[in-house]
């Protein structure tokens, strides 16, 4: 009999369970280290398609494709043992039908062994949440700001910025909490909409740029850490890791160009002894 001891993983019926109870914590990650160190602390690790930006360079999530969302869902599973990891639904891997979608979701499942996907929409994705969760794969939902539709948006700036549009928000909220999401992501929404959103649901909300007023919040690892170098205003930068990074590899810079760079001289005398 083995004498490991098996990690419990966080499951969505367990954050689904959090509605009204202690604030869901949750960050991005896209490659095992980082999920190693996001795993301690967060309640689930969202595999954005931020990836785009964040990791390829990309100027939005539209060209993600499933491949580049199954290769960053298996380094973060290698690297997270204990939270929930969700892994997102890229652009065009799910619009075109429910069924298109099971295909899609289930790849990401059976390839990377998370255990949930997200995508973007409300009213109209409602049918297909119904058909993934009722096939037994748990979806994340996400309204409000979805970066996946910027060439229609043509911004990424706050949405809900009038009746009209607090009003077809909510109604996606409403429409992917009843088609059976276990939370939805609330991006770039004032508090007053995200307070009323978050105590109409019976399932979580999970807020970013939407205020304090959710049930959980999510950041993009890069923006926190401040490895970004452009961050959404509402961002909290809470290390400036790119700095750091910048002046690590301007001292390695002139140590070598100053031959002073130690690696060699260590090894040597490592050797001797
Ligand atoms: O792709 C992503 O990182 C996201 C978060 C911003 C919620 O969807």
């Amino acid at each position: 009999m083995s004498t490991q001891t098996q990690i419990k993983r966080i499951t969505a019926p367990d954050i689904r369970a959090r509605k009204g109870a202690a604030p869901i914590v949750s960050l991005t990650a896209y490659d095992a280290v980082m999920a190693a160190l996001v795993d301690k602390h967060c309640d689930f690790i969202l595999v954005g398609d931020s990836v785009g930006m964040v990791v390829h360079g990309l100027s939005s999530t539209v060209p993600v494709t499933l491949d580049m969302m199954i290769m960053h869902g298996q380094a973060v599973m290698r690297g997270a043992q204990r939270a929930l990891v969700v892994v997102d639904l890229p652009f065009g891997s799910y619009e075109g039908s429910r069924e298109q979608a099971f295909a899609s979701a289930a790849r990401i499942v059976q390839e990377t062994g998370c255990g949930a996907v997200k995508l973007e929409g409300g009213r109209h994705v409602a049918e297909t949440i119904e058909f993934l969760t009722s096939r037994g794969i748990p979806v994340l939902a996400h309204v409000g700001l979805t970066p996946q539709a910027i060439n229609t948006l043509g911004t990424f700036r706050a949405r809900g910025r009038n009746v009209e549009e607090e009003t077809l928000i909510a109604d996606d909220a409403r429409a992917v909490a009843e088609a059976g999401a276990f939370a939805v992501v609330l991006e770039a929404i004032a508090e007053p909409l995200a307070a009323r959103i978050t105590a109409d649901l019976a399932i979580p909300t999970i807020g970013i740029g939407a205020s304090a007023a959710c049930d959980g919040q999510i950041l993009v690892i890069d923006d926190m850490l401040g490895l970004t170098l452009r961050v959404p205003k509402f961002v909290k930068r809470y290390a400036e890791l790119g700095a750091a990074a910048d002046a690590a590899i301007a001292a390695y810079a002139e140590e070598v160009k100053a031959r002073t760079f130690p690696g060699a001289t260590n090894v040597y005398a490592l050797k001797k002894t």
